[in-house]
């Protein structure tokens, strides 16, 4: 079985349940792909181009692609739609019409291609349809990227992947780390004096968010409190998972990678910005006692998803929500709307790496596309809820 269109639209109209598992689709190529590559050809050091060869580029994994570098699989000479307005002019990709095709010949079948406009739908970035060996494909005009190749000898070309086209049904994976706007103050105690951080400190914030491989195992749900550092509050971790471990590609590095993104992004920045207060001598001759106040998230929700690429309806699969909550017998009353400061913690999600932004595949391992957003919290929400 495999998720046609329709589908994965049914699973969207009803995703306050789980989406189910991604199936398996062996002896296919859920990922296969073809760039559509303009390149200008150089001889020698020279700066100026003697040629082009605009080209048809096959691959069967783009991750795989991506990472190899090269690891192209098939090329095909792009056919010339006859349209030539100087010596070395690239090909018109957006003349080619459903009757007028541009086509190759890959050893995976005949690919075709038209309807490319200059620029892609607005929310989607299609443009254009394909086919490669009677599968449906759709192009985008995202991202474009540079590539160069050797031509043998002293020939090299340079190339700019222009559109990518990708099978209409693939599933791509993005996951959303969304930082709720009320904080809450967590004093955890460390040496130091008033101007000076303790570097355990740094080490206990990312000890706290690492705690959520230790809950996923623990499977106590969220009521079940980790401590973070030797404060009196702790993080409660409800983690909800659609796929099993019997699942086609169910990701074991799943929790894993999801705390280290935490740790690694929000550790450093809460360490950053804390505050340092009371410190007191401890036994003569060493270093106070101190304070280290954080200001914490109260609340962060991270949504692994799921889409067919081509219509972008994203789906939840995984939900996994983190809160902050007090030793039950005592009163929390730091907790306050702080904006700005969730702006900047979701900002630091959003700098991974621009080509696997909404092209990542949904069937092999990883989060996909990595994104951060502000969600809106109340603190009487965190109240009742935690003290
Ligand atoms: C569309 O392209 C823009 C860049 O031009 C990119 O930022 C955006 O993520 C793309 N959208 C999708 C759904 O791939
Ligand atoms: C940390 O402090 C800096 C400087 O005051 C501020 O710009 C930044 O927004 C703060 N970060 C958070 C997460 O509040």
């Amino acid at each position: 079985m495999y998720f046609t269109q329709i589908a994965v639209l049914a699973l969207a109209a009803i995703s306050v349940t789980h989406a189910s598992p991604i199936s398996s689709r062996e002896n296919d190529r859920p990922d296969e792909m073809v760039y559509l590559i303009n390149c200008d050809r150089f001889q020698g050091d020279s700066k100026t181009p003697n040629g082009i060869k605009d080209q048809f580029l096959y691959f069967e994994d783009l991750e795989k692609s991506l990472s190899d570098g090269r690891g192209g699989i098939a090329r095909a000479i792009a056919g010339d739609n006859g349209r030539h307005d100087g010596m070395y002019s690239h090909i018109d990709w957006t003349l080619a019409k459903e009757d007028t095709p541009l086509h190759a010949e890959f050893p995976q079948g005949e690919f075709k291609v038209w309807g490319l406009a200059e620029k892609g739908d607005p929310k989607t970035n299609i443009t254009g349809v394909a086919e490669l060996g009677g599968r449906d494909f759709r192009c985008y005009d995202w991202p474009r990227f540079h590539l160069s190749q050797n031509g043998g000898g002293v020939i090299k070309y340079s190339c700019t992947a222009r559109y990518m086209c990708f099978r209409a049904e693939r599933l791509v994976r993005q996951t959303k780390f969304n930082v709720f706007d009320t904080t809450i103050t967590i004093p955890i105690s460390g040496g130091a004096d008033m101007k000076e951080k303790d570097t355990r400190i740094l080490d206990d914030v990312k000890a706290a968010f690492h705690k959520l491989e230790q809950a996923a195992a623990d499977n106590t749900g969220d009521t079940h409190g980790y401590q973070i550092g030797d404060s009196d509050f702790n993080l409660y971790f409800d983690i909800e998972r659609a796929e099993t471990p019997k699942d086609a590609h169910y990701d074991p590095n799943r929790i894993k990678n999801i705390a280290k993104m935490l740790a690694d992004n929000l550790a450093p920045e809460l360490y950053k910005n804390q505050t340092i207060r009371n410190c007191r001598a401890s036994i003569i001759g060493l270093d106070p006692i101190c304070e280290h106040r954080i200001s914490w998230p109260a609340k962060i929700k991270v949504q692994v998803q799921f889409a067919t690429q081509a219509l972008q309806n994203w789906v939840d699969q995984d939900i996994i929500t983190i809160r902050v909550g007090r030793d039950p017998a005592k009163v929390d009353t730091s907790c306050k709307k702080t904006e700005s400061s969730a702006a900047v913690l979701s900002g630091l999600f959003n700098a991974g790496g621009a080509l696997t932004g909404g092209v990542a595949s949904a069937v092999s391992m990883g989060l996909g596309g990595v994104f951060g957003g502000v969600a809106i919290g109340t603190c009487e929400f965190a109240k009742t809820k935690n003290n």
